[in-house]
This record gives structure tokens, sequence and C-alpha cells, in this order.
């Protein structure tokens, strides 16, 4: 038996990934144990393999030199919820929500009719509970540092015409801009020299950067930074995806916005909704880290489907999920909607925590757009990360992808983080005064 607190844990993508990966490192004489994958991790694949600590860089170099579906190798430790249930204050909940928080505790998954009720539960006691059980689940797990990513809106051009979208094609209140390599290069390097980790690019769907050059920006983004690169350019070919993984892409934000299929297809005139899972399930496969995401408040859009959302989202093994409300943008069919509530938002972020456990949860732009406590909101409800908006000045405005967009710069992340009693992370060269 493996010593328990050396132990690291190799998660694949599949079981036939996982029993390939076990062989291989066997066949090298690497101690390996089948263990159930704790549920934090979500269920992607049931079992995962244990090996000792002493192992772990050799097994990962192995890993990284074979072209196996592993998908994360972590320090393994017992992180059992123990107490949620004790915490809570029997006298104002109804047995139905401790019997749900009391699966959560035992990494059990509620089925969607329990997470809706979480949604839509209007006992105070029970909301409560649910945002300090998040909170935990979310400090436990992931801790007290905010993550910091930047994202360069590099093209406001579509070739799409989303319902919802400030920046569908024809939309004629926008002014359309591209940016150049050099430009994009410049604005990375301005990120870089903050200490940034990772960079997002993202855009409409422009064919007009073709694999080609994005493979030239992402090698050079490699090289003169090292950053890691997350790509949001929505759905291209399965070859596409491979050629720009290979380039060293190294996650894809594609959100499914709602799972609820006559929604998507209403909502998205242009896309098929078995299509996009298919993207997302491509991407996964070629090994990039997924994330997705939903709007709450769409048009029709009720509790039961944002639950069916969640449970997505841990099935696909989505580790960064942009929740955000939805926002009427200017010239579009749903300009004169109602806008997604900052309540559910925040409930849904909270429940997307306690359910899918081991994620990166942004605190949304799009949140900070409709209430200006929003992001600082956010992180006390389960959230652990920002997105700095990084895109050059003259570039910005036209990004409206809902109208008021909130410009996050360094110094409302900065707040946030402070409201919300959280740390900066280490990696930043820059103290927080020089910011404001
Ligand atoms: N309201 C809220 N979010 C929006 N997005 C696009 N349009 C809107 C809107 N009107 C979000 C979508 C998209 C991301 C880039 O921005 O979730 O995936």
């Amino acid at each position: 038996m493996i010593q328990n607190q050396e132990r690291y844990i190799i998660i694949c993508y599949s079981t036939s990934e996982m029993l390939k990966a076990d062989g291989l490192l066997r066949s090298m004489e690497i101690k390996t144990e089948l263990v159930p994958t704790p549920s934090e991790f979500g269920e992607i694949c049931s079992t995962s393999i244990a090996i000792s600590g002493e192992d772990r860089d050799f097994a990962l170099k192995l890993l990284i030199e074979h072209p196996l579906g592993y998908k994360e190798i972590h320090r393994y430790q017992s992180r059992k919820m123990e107490g949620l249930i004790r915490s809570l204050k029997t006298n104002r909940i109804t047995a139905l929500f401790r019997e749900i928080i009391g699966k959560i505790e035992q990494g059990k998954t509620p089925t969607k009719g329990e997470i809706t009720y979480l949604l839509k539960t209007e006992n105070q006691g029970e909301i409560e509970a649910i945002f300090n059980a998040a909170d935990r689940m979310r400090k436990e797990i992931v801790g007290d540092v905010v993550e910091i990513r930047g994202a360069i809106e590099f093209s406001n051009y579509c070739r799409k015409s989303c319902n919802y979208c400030g920046i569908r094609k024809g939309c004629e209140e926008t002014q359309r801009y591209r940016m150049s390599q050099e430009e994009i290069l410049a604005e990375v390097h301005k990120l870089h020299a903050m200490g940034l980790k990772t960079v997002i690019l993202q855009s409409g769907e422009d064919d007009y950067y073709t694999a080609e050059m994005l493979v030239k920006i992402i090698k050079r983004i490699k090289i003169e930074t090292g950053m890691k690169i997350t790509l949001s350019i929505g759905e291209l070919s399965r070859e596409q995806y491979q050629t720009l993984r290979e380039a060293g892409a190294n996650h894809f934000l594609l959100k499914i916005e709602t799972t609820n299929r006559e929604i998507f297809n209403f909502i998205h005139p242009d896309d098929d909704f078995d299509h996009r899972v298919q993207c997302q399930k491509w991407l996964r496969e070629l090994g990039y880290v997924n994330g997705s995401g939903n709007m709450i408040g769409l048009p029709g859009q009720r509790p039961e489907d944002i639950a069916e959302d969640i449970l997505y989202f841990k099935e696909m093994g989505i580790h960064m999920i942009g929740i955000g409300p939805f926002i009427p943008a200017k010239g579009t069919p749903f300009e004169t909607c109602a806008r997604g509530s900052v309540d559910m938002t925040l409930r849904a972020v909270a429940v997307t925590r306690l359910i899918c456990k081991n994620v990166f949860l942004p605190a949304t732009t799009a949140l900070a757009s409709i209430d200006p406590d929003g992001q600082s909101k956010a992180l006390k409800a389960g959230a652990n990360t920002i997105m700095l908006i990084s895109t050059p000045m003259k570039y910005r405005s036209n990004y409206q992808i809902y109208s008021n967009k909130n410009m996050i710069d360094l110094a409302s992340a900065f707040k946030a983080v402070e409201d919300a009693g959280r740390k900066l992370p280490k990696y930043l060269n820059i103290i927080p005064e020089e910011a404001v």
C-alpha cells in the first residue's frame, strides 16, 4: 500500500487511457495502485492511478512523452467535507436539504431534482447554508488565492448571428477591428511583465485568422514568454483544434451557454447543440484543459435547465466554468429581453462549486457589469478566478458582447479580492498601490 501522505493520483480521460497509462508506468517499474477517483475531480473516469511521491517526476515525464489521454496529476489528500451538515443550523432547514448536503458531504452527486431544489429554495436558512458550504468547499479544495488571468479580445468580427451577442454578424452598432500579430504580442508582453501565467485569446468566430496564423502567434507567445494559453475562439474543425493544441495551446474555453437544446437552438440560429457537444469532446480528446460555462436568465430558461448545465459540466470533466448573467445587448434580437438576476447567478456559482468541486470558477465580467460588487460577491460564493480585460484601449469599447460591459483592470480586481478577504497570487510582479 502506497503511503497516504505522499500519494499522487493520475486522472485520465477514459478507462482505456487509464489502463494504458497504468501499463506504461508498470512496464517502467513504477508501483501503481488503482483507486476510485475522488469525487472532487469530476466524473470523467471513475478509476485513477495512485503512485508514490518519489515516482511523480518520472511518471509525469513518461506520460508527457507518450501521447496518452491523461488529464491531471495531483497530490492526493483525502478531503472529506465532514462537518458540512454539522455546521447547519438544523432548526432552519428541511429534511430534504439536509439529505442533499449529506450526499455532497459523502462525495455523491445529487440528482437533477435535488440540484434544482438548491437553486430554487427560498428558505433563508438554506440559502445561507448553500453559500457557506460553497465558500468552505472553495477554501478546502482550491484555497484562498484568487487566480488572475489576462484576456485579449483580439477580433470582434464574427461569422455567426447568435441572438444575444453584441458582436454578432450584421450588428450595425459594432465597429469592427482585428489586432495584428504584433499588437497581440505587445499585450501579451504587458501581461507577462505583470507576472501573469495565463493569457486568454478571445475573439468572435473570425475566419480571417487561419490556423497557420494562430500557430505563429501561439509559438511566439510560448517562446517569448512561456505563458499558458487559453483559446476562446469558438467552433473549429477537429483538425484545427489539433493543430492549435500541437502548437502549444493549453486550454480551450467553449461555452455551451445552455444545455436545454430548444433554448440552445433558439438563441444560436447558426449552431447545432450536438455539434457543440462534439466540439467539446474533441477538445477533451486532444488533451486541452476544457472550459465551458452558461448564461443565467436566458429567455425561457428554468432552474431545472441550470441544474442540467451543472451536471453537464461535471460529466464532461470541465475544469473552468464561466457563469454569467444574460445581459441584453443593443442592436440584437434580444435587445428588449429581461436580464438575468445577480442572485440567481451567484446561487448557480455556489451550487456549481458544491457539485463540481475542484474547478476554476471565474467571477465573471458580466456579473461585474450589472453589479459593482458582483465580483467580490462571486468570490464569496465559491468563485476563485478573475479575468483582467487586456484589450488595447482603442479597441475595448468595440468588444461589447453585451451593453455596458465592465472593464476589469488590475485595480478593480485587487479591490474585489480585498473586499472578499482573499489573497493575491504570489506570481504577480505588481503591488496593489502601483495598480491604482
Ligand atoms: N449577455 C451575457 N453574456 C454574453 N455573452 C455573449 N453575449 C452575452 C450577453 N448578451 C457571453 C457568452 C459568450 C461569452 C464570450 O460572453 O457566454 O460565450
